[in-house]
């Protein structure tokens, strides 16, 4: 049975940069706050008007096909997470298809936030090892900046997110010690409201007592409207203290699951690549696995935290470093909104 190999990645940051003191203009704020509690240094804001998640992971998508050495219309599957589609639906998937003029394949989109793109790897990993598949593209995106609210009532959760893209090709790969050893998903959504935006959106209050404990705010209307937009009822909402609690905990151990399940220890990683959630929980899951400075990789410092897209885009900056060679222990775990989580153990 073949496993699956990343046969080429990119990733695509928007131009924009905003600096920690950028927001202190919208919010009340400081760099030395951020700093401190998240590591966030500064982070890129897509253009308003000209750049979307699909066009971001368009880009992005387009570098790691031509890595891979393959052209657009070798790819014979899409996935695409991401938790700021385009649209409402469709997905983002079929944009990518329509723009790089890919045959009639599948695409497929992912919903899971900051486990968006590991799940997506679980999930092509699966179509690689049937023989079903022989080039997927992966791709994580994520334009949180039109979604987020640069009033002070949000400054807890805007400081922390930022815009961009990743994506990988994933192929088959028979060489004995190389590929993905084996995905690991879990979920928990008895927190389902604390990290979330729950507008627009089909609740019609039928969660509302689970909602009423964690926002005071009265959730009323199904639909976008002016009276949701002025109670600031489509602007996500996050219980940080809660959310970091859980993500120390989860973190570490769905790394060791993954460990555990190949016959490793924590020592054998040359790079445990994290959700770039907050600087302070990959420090924790770092002190937790007794791992050593070199074998973490971090880059939330210049582009926040950007979801979905975090993962593969510390990828491929690790790859672009030099930080993998052939052969590596790379683990990639993530968590986030839902609760999910995942991890990923791979010989690159
Ligand atoms: O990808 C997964 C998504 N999310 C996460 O992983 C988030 C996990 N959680 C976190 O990263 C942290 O909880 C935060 C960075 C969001 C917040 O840090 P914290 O140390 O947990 O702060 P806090 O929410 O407990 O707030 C502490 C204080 C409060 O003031 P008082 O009540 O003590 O006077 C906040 O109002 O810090 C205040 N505060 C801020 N002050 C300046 C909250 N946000 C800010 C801010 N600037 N941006």
């Amino acid at each position: 049975m073949p496993k699956s190999i990343i046969g080429g990645i990119g990733m695509y940051v928007p131009g924009n940069v905003y600096t920690n003191n950028d927001l202190t203009k919208f919010m009340d704020t400081s760099d030395e706050w951020i700093q401190e509690r998240t590591g966030v240094r500064e982070r890129r804001f897509a253009d308003r008007s000209n750049e979307t998640t699909a066009t971001m992971g368009i880009e992005a998508a387009k570098i790691a096909i031509e890595r891979a050495g393959i052209t657009p219309q070798d790819v014979d599957f899409i996935i695409f997470a991401t938790l700021s589609p385009d649209y409402y639906f469709p997905g983002c998937g079929v944009l990518v298809q329509r723009a790089l003029k890919m045959n009639e394949i599948g695409a497929l989109d992912i919903r899971n936030q900051c486990s968006g793109f590991v799940y997506a790897l679980s999930v092509g990993d699966q179509f690689i090892r049937s023989g079903m598949y022989k080039n997927i593209l992966i791709v994580g995106s994520e334009k949180h900046s039109f979604i987020l609210d640069f009033n002070t009532r949000s400054r807890h959760i805007s400081v922390i997110f930022g815009d961009g893209a990743g994506a990988v090709v994933l192929q088959p790969t028979e060489e004995e010690n190389r590929g993905i050893l084996s995905t690991h998903l879990h979920s928990d959504g008895n927190d389902a409201e604390i990290l979330a935006m729950y507008n627009p959106g089909s609740h019609a209050n039928h969660w509302v007592k689970n909602l009423a404990d964690y926002n005071e705010a009265e959730i009323g209307d199904q639909y976008e409207s002016h009276s949701m937009i002025d109670a600031a009822q489509n602007l996500p909402v996050m219980d940080g203290p809660g959310v970091f609690k859980k993500a120390v905990a989860k973190f570490p151990e769905v790394v060791l699951e993954a460990l555990n399940k190949n016959g490793y220890s924590p020592a054998d990683l040359a790079l445990l690549i994290p959700h770039q959630a907050n600087l302070r929980i990959s420090q924790f899951i770092q002190h937790k696995l007794k791992l050593r400075d070199e074998q973490v990789f971090n880059n939330i410092q210049k582009y926040g935290n950007t979801t979905a897209a975090s993962v593969p885009i510390a990828l491929c900056e690790a790859w672009q470093e030099g930080k993998m060679k052939q052969g590596d222990l790379i683990c990639l775990a993530a968590f986030g909104s839902g609760f999910t989580w995942a991890s990923a153990l791979m010989k690159w």
